[in-house]
């Protein structure tokens, strides 16, 4: 796997993600250490499709703890149920939330985001932690990156 990403010239997130997916399993199946995958996971969606934050929460005991991601600096800890990680940690399920200061008890990690999608990584029919990421632009997120963003975890879950 070259250290170069290819990606096509299209406004077409679609697109995009059909191109990057791919890269993004032979990066990852190829190397073992779990914090290298989530690191490159980051960097390949920010350069890919621009997030303003992009990065992982993993769950510790009765927290999530912040992972490799990039961005600005944000929260470090969540607890189960808490903000849109830990609602998608308890209901296993990915959340898009449009407007989230419209989401009860949205984590203002940063004033500038407003909205979120935050998709479960699952292993053994249990959440391992979260991939989440945020713009600042509302409704930023529909069901194309919950598609890909869910197939993607489902890539990395294999390498769990
Ligand atoms: N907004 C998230 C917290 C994490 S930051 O956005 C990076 C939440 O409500 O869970």
């Amino acid at each position: 796997m070259s250290e170069n990403l290819y990606l096509p010239e299209t406004e077409s997130k679609e697109e995009i993600y059909e191109a990057l997916l791919p890269q993004i399993e032979a990066l990852i199946s190829s190397e073992e250490d779990l914090y290298a995958n989530l690191a490159n996971i980051s960097a390949a969606l920010k350069e890919a499709l621009d997030f303003f934050w992009v990065g992982f929460y993993l769950v510790k005991d009765d927290q999530l703890v912040l992972g490799p991601f990039q961005g600005p600096i944000a929260c470090t800890r969540i607890r189960k149920g808490k903000g849109v990680c830990g609602t998608v940690w308890e209901k296993a399920e990915t959340l898009i939330v449009d407007d989230v200061d419209a989401f009860p008890g949205h984590i203002a990690c940063s004033s500038a985001s407003k909205s979120e999608i935050v998709a479960p990584i699952m292993n053994n029919n249990e959440v391992f932690g979260v991939l989440d990421v945020d713009s600042d632009q509302l409704a930023s997120f529909d069901e194309t990156d919950k598609k890909y963003l869910e197939k993607l975890m489902e890539i990395l879950s294999k390498t769990l």
